[in-house]
């Protein structure tokens, strides 16, 4: 934080997903953003580009020197390999796990004081392997994952029932990634509960089309990250304002749902200080099965990179 009080948010990786949260963070006026990257001139270029698309409160600046990150109170990690069409997210886990590991060890010498929002995948592995690096508490360590998929639960159940997003609630937890769990227990389209005004068929196509959402856009244009973007400035608004938002983000579990020992997607209060704490809802026994055996691949999954 600066003598006025004003944050910095760095954001490492400067292709689509960290430009465009970059320009979100921008127009949101919510905080100057640092854009970093390896590639000679790719950061500065699109600080330059964002700054003079119109007027910001904010400055955006760029750099290849992950040193220029020092006093950043928040990081975003969108550095890694993405997914390409037919790719599974869990496809890319031992390059990108190398290429975590290196942006973690810049963050823990540049950047010992921030919060660290992660988004590369397999976000939630890789939340692990943040966490492993920098050595930092759990509290500083929230990955975005959760925050997309129920935006995603949330488009589709509008879309099927033609009220706008704003009117729909819902909610996924545990991986982001194929046995992520849309719970459909806390999903509401304009206060009525989805179980009520859905059946079994609709609700399953629901569940469908949001565990695919993701690989649909990115068959169809090559990758995703106006959605993504959205929801990492989220998160970052609710670090950067303090506003003790319920989003859900993957954290490290100590017990809580039942697991221990793996990064995985759950309501959590984020504040100034990261995780402030994770809200422990009702969730039905069939959801808490999906929940279980979807933390089940996160450990197995973790323990084929040797982070257990
Ligand atoms: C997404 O779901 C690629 O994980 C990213 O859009």
């Amino acid at each position: 934080m600066d003598a006025s009080g004003k944050t910095m948010i760095t954001i490492i990786g400067s292709g689509r997903v960290g430009s465009s949260t970059a320009m979100r963070i921008a127009e949101m006026g919510l905080d100057d953003v640092l854009l970093l990257d390896i590639v000679e001139g790719l950061a500065r270029g699109e600080a330059l580009d964002i700054s003079q698309s119109c007027v910001f409160d904010v400055n955006v600046s760029g750099s290849e020197d992950f040193g220029d990150m020092r006093g950043s109170d928040i990081v975003i990690n969108a550095a890694g390999l993405a997914r390409k069409p037919g790719m599974d997210r869990l496809g890319l886990m031992s390059r990108n796990k190398e290429i975590t590991s290196s942006v973690a060890g810049k963050i823990k010498r540049f950047a010992p004081g921030s919060i660290v929002i992660q988004v590369a995948n397999p976000m939630d592995v890789m939340s692990l392997v943040q966490l492993r690096e920098t050595g930092f508490e759990r509290e500083k360590v929230i990955g975005m994952g959760g925050v997309l998929d129920s935006q995603r639960f949330s488009y589709f159940i509008s879309r099927r029932f033609s009220v706008p997003p704003s009117k729909v609630e819902a909610l996924v937890i545990g991986e982001h990634g194929d046995s992520m769990v849309p719970l459909v227990s806390h999903a509401k389209v304009d206060g009525r509960p989805l179980s009520e005004i859905a059946d079994q068929g609709d609700i399953g196509r629901l569940i469908d089309m949001t565990r695919k959402a993701g690989a649909e856009v990115i068959e169809l244009k090559g990758s995703t990250f106006y959605a993504p973007a959205r929801a990492i400035a989220l998160m970052a608004e609710a670090v950067a304002r303090d506003k003790k938002a319920v989003l859900p983000a993957s954290v490290y579990l100590q017990g809580e749902y039942g697991v221990s020992g793996i990064c995985a997607g759950v309501p959590a209060r984020i504040g100034r200080d990261g995780l402030e704490g994770i809200v422990e809802i009702d969730i039905t026994d069939e959801e808490k099965r999906a929940f279980s055996s979807s933390c089940d691949l996160l450990r197995r999954k973790a323990g084929e990179l040797g982070l257990l």
